[in-house]
C-alpha cells in the first residue's frame, strides 16, 4: 500500500504553536512516498530498522497498532531537517498505508497518530506539520476555537484546535540553507529561553498576535501586509535564538526583491520562505549565491492513497 504525503511551509507562528499560540501552515508540493507491503520481518529500505536512523518511522509503526511484520520504502523529493516538514511527511505516510492495510484509514486518525509520534521522537511538539500534510490546503492551529474545524488534538493540557483557512494562493520560493537543524534540539532550545528569560513568554504572545493579524490578508492575497508580518516574525524568531548567519544572509539579500522573507519551520539554517516582488531578480540572487531553491504553490489534497 503507498500514500503520497506533501511538504509544508510555516507561514506564521513556528515555535509559538507549540505553547499554544496559533499557528498558520500550507502543505505544498514537494512529496514523499511511503510504500508498505506484507514481509518475514520488519524492514525500511532493505535493511532492519535501527532506532537511530529511523526512529520517526519506527515510532509511527509502533503507534499504529499493526502487528504484524512490514517491509517500509520510503522516497522523497525533499531533503529531511530543511523546515519542510519532512519528518512530519514521512511518519504520516507511514500511519496512512499501515491504517490502509488495517482498514483503518480516516485523515483524522492519521493526523493523531502523526502527533504522538513526532511528540514521542522530539520529546515536545504541536500538531501543525502533521496535522497540515494530512489534511492539505491552508491549515490553522490554535488554542481557540477556529472556524471549519478538521479536529481538536490534546496533550499535556495544551488543546489544539486545527481548521482549514482559505488562503488566496500564494507563489512562494523556498531557499534552503543545507544546514540541518535538529527540530527537536531547537525546541528544547526555545523552551531554556522561554523558561530563564523573563521577556521569554512575551516573545511567544507577540508572534501568536502575529498570525492572528495575517489570516485576513492571507484570505484576501493582501501581499504587502503578509510580506510585513513575514518580516516582523522573523525578528521574534531571531529573539528566540532560532536564527543562523546564512539564512540571515539569504533573508537580507533577497529582501530588497521581495515582499517579505522569514525563516521557516524549525530554524537553526533549514529553510528560508520568500513571498517575491521580483522572482527573476530573487531566483539570480540566490543563484549567484550558490542557493538551492524550490519555486512551490500549494498542495490542495494532503495524504493520498496510490494503491
Ligand atoms: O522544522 P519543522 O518543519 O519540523 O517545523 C517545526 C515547527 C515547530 O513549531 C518549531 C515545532 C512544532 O512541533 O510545532
Amino acid at each position: 500500500m503507498k500514500s503520497r504525503t506533501p511538504a509544508k511551509v510555516i507561514l506564521f507562528g513556528e515555535h509559538a504553536v507549540v505553547y499554544g499560540e496559533p499557528a498558520l501552515a500550507m502543505a505544498i508540493n514537494l512529496y514523499s512516498t511511503v510504500d508498505i507491503e506484507k514481509s518475514d520481518e520488519l524492514l525500511i529500505d532493505n535493511s532492519p530498522p535501527d532506532r537511530k536512523y529511523h526512529s520517526f518511522i519506527l515510532t509511527a509503526y509502533e503507534k499504529s497498532g499493526f502487528a504484524l511484520p512490514v517491509h517500509i520504502r520510503v522516497r522523497s523529493s525533499f531533503s529531511p531537517s530543511s523546515g519542510l516538514g519532512s519528518s512530519a511527511s514521512v511518519t504520516v505516510g507511514t500511519v496512512s498505508s499501515l491504517l490502509a492495510i488495517s482498514g483503518r484509514w480516516s485523515k483524522e486518525e492519521i493526523a493523531r497518530i502523526a502527533f504522538e509520534t513526532e511528540y514521542s521522537v522530539q520529546g515536545r511538539a504541536s500538531p501543525t506539520d502533521t496535522s497540515t500534510v494530512t489534511s492539505g490546503g491552508g491549515i490553522i492551529i490554535s488554542r481557540n476555537d477556529v472556524e471549519s474545524r478538521l479536529w481538536r488534538i490534546e496533550k499535556n493540557g495544551i488543546e489544539w484546535n486545527v481548521g482549514r483557512i482559505d488562503i488566496k494562493p500564494l507563489e512562494l520560493i523556498v531557499a534552503s540553507s543545507g544546514i540541518r537543524g535538529s527540530t527537536a534540539l531547537l525546541v528544547s532550545k526555545v523552551n531554556s529561553f522561554v523558561s530563564r528569560n523573563r521577556f521569554g513568554m512575551d516573545v511567544i504572545r507577540e508572534i501568536g498576535e502575529i498570525s492572528r493579524s495575517a489570516i485576513t490578508p492571507l484570505m484576501d492575497g493582501d501581499l504587502e501586509t503578509i510580506g510585513e508580518l513575514m518580516v516582523r516574525n522573523n525578528k521574534l524568531l531571531n529573539i528566540l535564538g532560532v536564527g543562523h548567519e546564512l539564512t540571515t544572509r539569504i533573508i537580507d539579500s533577497v529582501l530588497p526583491y521581495s515582499y517579505g522573507a522569514k525563516i521557516t519551520g524549525a530554524g537553526g539554517g533549514g529553510s528560508v520562505l520568500i513571498l517575491p516582488r521580483e522572482r527573476d531578480a530573487i531566483i539570480e540572487k540566490l543563484e549567484s549565491m550558490g542557493i538551492k531553491y524550490f519555486r512551490v504553490s500549494m498542495d490542495r489534497e494532503g495524504v493520498t492513497l496510490l494503491k
